[in-house]
């Protein structure tokens, strides 16, 4: 078996929006672009060129056995996170059914991990959530956590809450595409996504950050992602944690 230094230099780039990692082909694609088929081990994957790069560095303290990811359309970001990480357990959510090339994948003698998609189950669904997650870690022993899903505000806010306290102590949550409502261009024209701006709830994680210790180690924002590392404590109360914030708009200083 090939040895890696870094697990991400495992995948082999063929051109800006196509690559591959041992029998499975991956082709990117971007919002709005023109929709691209999903076959047997030849998947759609829904992300900036940039994204491995990225991801490399963000995960690079990381050597992930148990991994959440909220969002997976044609299940390529699993199989990726399978042949990168090689982890334990990897467990899906997303509203829609679960592709055909994905069930191939994962019930064939490739798949590293044990895959899981819970499909038919939105992010902000709690209860079931609570349920899945009970079911598979009770030990809330989830070293990454990633959501590429609805990129609205509510939703990605609920799952955040729901799911944090599943990671570990050092375990990193990430959630993708958060400047949407910042893209220039199209993005501004029309209401690609509505709603409050995901961005708010980057800033509310800042403050809350500042309100209760060692809950939140570290947060890091790039163009792809933000990337919230967990402390060593558990929240006081999760279901009220950004109720915690106390929000001051401006700094009045008294003339001496
Ligand atoms: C950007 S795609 C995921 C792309 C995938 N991670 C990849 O890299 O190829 C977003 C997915 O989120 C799902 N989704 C959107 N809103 C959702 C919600 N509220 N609850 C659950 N799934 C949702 C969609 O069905 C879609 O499959």
């Amino acid at each position: 078996m090939d040895n890696y230094n870094d697990p991400w230099d495992k995948i082999r780039w063929h051109n800006e929006e196509h690559f591959s990692i041992d029998e499975v082909g991956f082709n990117l694609v971007s919002w709005g672009s023109p929709k691209k088929k999903t076959t047997e081990n030849n998947f759609v994957l829904v992300k900036d060129p940039s994204f491995a790069k990225s991801m490399a560095r963000i995960c690079a303290p990381l050597t992930p056995k148990n991994i959440i990811e909220f969002g997976l359309y044609h299940g390529a970001s699993l199989v990726l996170l399978d042949k990168i990480f090689t982890p334990d357990s990897i467990i899906g959510i997303d509203e829609r059914q679960e592709h055909p090339a994905l069930s191939q994948y994962r019930k064939g003698s490739s798949a590293h991990s044990v895959i899981e998609p819970y499909c038919g189950v939105k992010q902000d669904h709690t209860d079931k959530l609570i349920q899945i997650l009970e079911s598979h870690f009770p030990k809330k022993n989830v070293d990454l956590i990633i959501d590429d899903c609805s990129h609205l505000y509510e939703p990605t806010k609920a799952a955040f809450l729901t799911s944090f306290p599943y990671l570990k102590s050092g375990g990193i949550y990430i959630i993708e595409d958060w400047g949407w409502a910042h893209w220039p261009g199209e993005f501004q024209k029309k209401e690609f996504f509505p709603g409050t701006p995901l961005s708010k709830l980057v800033f509310e994680l800042l403050m809350l950050q500042s309100v209760i210790p060692n809950v939140i180690a570290k947060i890091e924002t790039d163009y792809n992602h933000v990337a919230i590392t967990k402390g060593e404590e558990s929240s006081p109360n999760n279901r009220k944690l950004f109720e915690l914030i106390k929000c001051k708009t401006s700094i009045h200083i008294e003339k001496q």
